[in-house]
Formats: structure tokens, sequence, C-alpha cells
């Protein structure tokens, strides 16, 4: 290939260059210690970093302890969970990379055990995965699901501490050495359940139609944005349809507002509302196997977005080979690539789309520590592309 790919070409957001356009998608972990990071996360983070991804988004990180998916997820509401995450963004960007975080409530859907133990709502005050479960909160008293807690309706004056309690996590993930931040606007989570009009229920200021369902998302995006500073991109999730009222049409107008309040970069994910995992609605509004997605299933989504309201996005949902991403890129449907499940299977997956789209330039984006092996090796006649995967 005679012009260098996109996916391997630099994007700078106000002030932070990204040296490429892979994405790891936040991935919670359930590996943390009172919302403290442990070794887990530097291992895992840092994986990414020396395998070329331009930005490494760390996981759903907590604005206060109710805000946890999990006793065991990260957080980020003391300074001594900010301390913890140094280390990591520290190697992060000694690899040339840019570390970046993911803020975020988990509302109504809080307060559950890992997936490992089939992510179920755990009862009140269990404490077989550390702190005690606690209960959860939301816009109105309207369950998740069967089996599931009524969360208590959230005040008003609660909903402006909750708002506060986003831009502290802003100034701390400054001092954690965060250069990019993600507000979890998706999946269900709180905020999404405030856009929601089926776990919005609310008849007050933040409720009612699309305007008052979206105050609460856009307030906590003006608190965000005062906090963090002014020179570093802030990116917004969402769920760009969740098959349960809110649409496509909503994303745009939502999309519009937070570019006028200084987001960056929407991300494009979808559904969680009713608990069931990202997913496209069928025709008739049931739920897809997840057989049922093909790959890419999210990029119209990032597509229409970036279109309709004029704004950077990133595509995320089964983006799996190197030639798909790059020519997401090169259709002008997106702006970054995020990956999530293939970049845990290969976390070297970056490396490997090099071998691929730019094969002169394969080694480039090794470590020093390893490309000087890496270039012996290809010398063997172990180069580009041998696939480690076939079985
Ligand atoms: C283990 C795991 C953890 C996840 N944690 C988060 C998270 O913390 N925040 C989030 O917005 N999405 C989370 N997701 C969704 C991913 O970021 C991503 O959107 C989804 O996996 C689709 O992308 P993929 O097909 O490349 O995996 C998670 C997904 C997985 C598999």
């Amino acid at each position: 290939m005679s012009q260098s790919p996109l996916l391997f070409s630099p994007l700078k957001i106000r002030g932070v260059t990204l040296p490429n356009r892979v994405v790891l998608s936040p991935l919670c972990m359930y590996s943390a210690e009172s919302g403290v990071a442990t070794d887990w996360q530097f291992a895992h983070l840092s994986t990414f970093a020396r395998g070329n991804v331009g930005l490494v988004f760390a996981e759903a990180t907590a604005v206060e302890p109710r805000g946890r998916i999990t006793p065991r997820c990260l957080g980020i509401w003391t300074d001594e969970q900010a301390e913890a995450l140094k280390p990591t963004t520290r190697f992060i960007e000694s690899m040339g990379s840019v570390p970046g975080l993911q803020i975020a409530h988990a509302g109504r859907k809080a307060s559950a055990s890992p997936p490992w133990d089939g992510g179920k709502p755990l009862p009140l005050g269990d404490t077989t995965w550390g702190d005690p479960s606690w209960q959860v909160v939301g816009p109105s008293a309207v369950p998740l699901n069967d089996g599931w807690q009524t969360p208590d309706a959230l005040s008003e004056a609660e909903i402006a501490d909750l708002v506060t309690a986003f831009a502290d996590a802003a100034r701390r993930a400054v001092v954690a050495g965060f250069k990019v931040l993600e507000i979890h606007g998706a999946h269900g989570y709180l905020i999404h359940s405030f856009l929601s009009p089926l776990s919005n229920q609310r008849n007050d200021g933040y409720g009612g139609d699309r305007a008052g369902r979206m105050r609460f998302a856009l307030e906590v995006t003006e608190a965000v944005r005062a906090a963090w500073p002014e020179d570093l991109p802030l990116f917004f999730r969402i769920s760009a349809v969740d098959g349960k009222g809110w649409e496509m049409e909503d994303s745009v107008v939502l999309s519009r507002e937070l570019k006028a309040r200084g987001v960056d970069v929407v991300d494009c994910s979808a559904g969680g509302i009713t608990g069931a995992p990202a997913f496209r609605a069928k025709d008739d509004g049931s739920p897809a196997a997840s057989g049922d997605r093909p790959p890419g299933f999210q990029v119209p989504y990032a597509e229409q977005v970036r279109e309709e309201a004029d704004m950077k996005t990133m595509a995320i949902g089964r983006i799996i080979e190197a030639q798909q991403a790059e020519d997401i890129l090169q259709e002008g449907r997106a702006d970054l690539i995020g990956i999530g499940r293939e970049l845990m299977y290969d976390p070297f997956w970056a490396l490997r789309a090099a071998e691929t789209l730019d094969p002169d330039n394969a080694q480039a984006g090794w470590p020093d520590q390893y490309r000087w092996a890496i270039v012996r090796r290809a010398d063997l006649g172990l180069g580009n592309n041998v696939d480690r995967r076939a079985p």
C-alpha cells in the first residue's frame, strides 16, 4: 500500500495528539479493592500500551461508592484511588500511547456480582465481593428487571450532589494523569436511565419530555467540562438506540447539545436499558441474539451522528479485521476505532493490523525493548502475518 493507512495516522483533538486511531474500549475488570486499583489494572492496561494502541481507556470508574456496578469496580471518589492509577497512566504515556478514563455511575444496575458469577443483583449488605452491597439509586423507583432492587428515586438535591461528584472525578482524573476523559452515558447506567422514558418517569425538571430527560446528562457534561482542562479532550458514550424509546433522532439531538457544551467525540454504543447487553433490535423490536450481530453492527450509529451532529465519533462493536477498521475510517463513517473483546483476545492486535495494512512499516509500532528481536525474527522468515490463531 503506497498511502499510509488512516488507522495508523495521528489525530489531534484539542491539545492531545493520539498517535493512531486504535482505541481500547473501556472494559470493566471487577478487580479493584474498595474502588482502589490493584496490580491487575496496571498489568491489564499496560499490555495495550505495549501493543501500540493509540488511546487506552481504563474501565468504567465510579464517581461515588454507589456508582459501582459491583463491589469490585474501580472508583475515583478519593485521592487514594487517583494516586493508585498514577503508575498506569505514567507507563501508558512512556509507550507513546494516551491514557483515558471513563467516569461512570451505575445507577439502578449497581450492587451486582461480577459477570463470572452471573452479574446478578446482590442481597443488601452481602459481602461476598468485599464491600457490603448497597441500596441503588435512579431517576425513578423502577427496577431494571425482575429480581433487581427498586432504586431510590433521587431528589433534586441528590442530583446536584451527583453532578458535583462527576466534576470532582474529572479533577481527580487530571491528578491521576489521564489525558482523555469519557462520560459514560450508555448501557442503562445512571445517565442513560435519565435519558430513557422507560426508567425515567419523573414529572419534575429532570423528566418528562426529551429536554427534561436530557437535563442530567447535560448538567454533568457542563460540570465536567468546567473541571476538565480546556486543552484535554472530552468524550461521551451513548447508547445510540436502546430499543425501548431512545432512537437515533434522540441521539442526534443529544449529540448536538453535547457538542455545544464542549464534548469532542461521541462514542456510539447501544442497548442496555433493560439489562440485556448492547444489541440491535430486530424489526419486531425484540433483541437480536449475540450471534445475530454482524461485524460492525453499531457503525451506522457513529456514521449518522458524525454526519448529522457534525462531530467526531468513535465506532465500536465487533470490529475485528484490520481492513474492516481501515474501511470505516476511509469511508468517513467514524474518526476512531474502539475495540474491546478482540483486543482482550489479542492485545497486540494493532501491531498485527500494521503488518496487514502497512507491511513496509510493520515493526515501527513495537516498543524498543521488543523491536530489535522482532526484526531478527522477521529475518528468520517468521515475518508478517504468521497467523498464530489458526487452529
Ligand atoms: C469484559 C467487558 C467489560 C466491559 N466494560 C465496559 C465498561 O466499563 N464501559 C463501557 O462503556 N463498556 C464496557 N464494555 C463494552 C465494551 O467497551 C464494548 O463497547 C463492547 O464490548 C463492544 O465492542 P467489541 O465488540 O469490540 O467487544 C465491556 C465489554 C466487555 C466484554
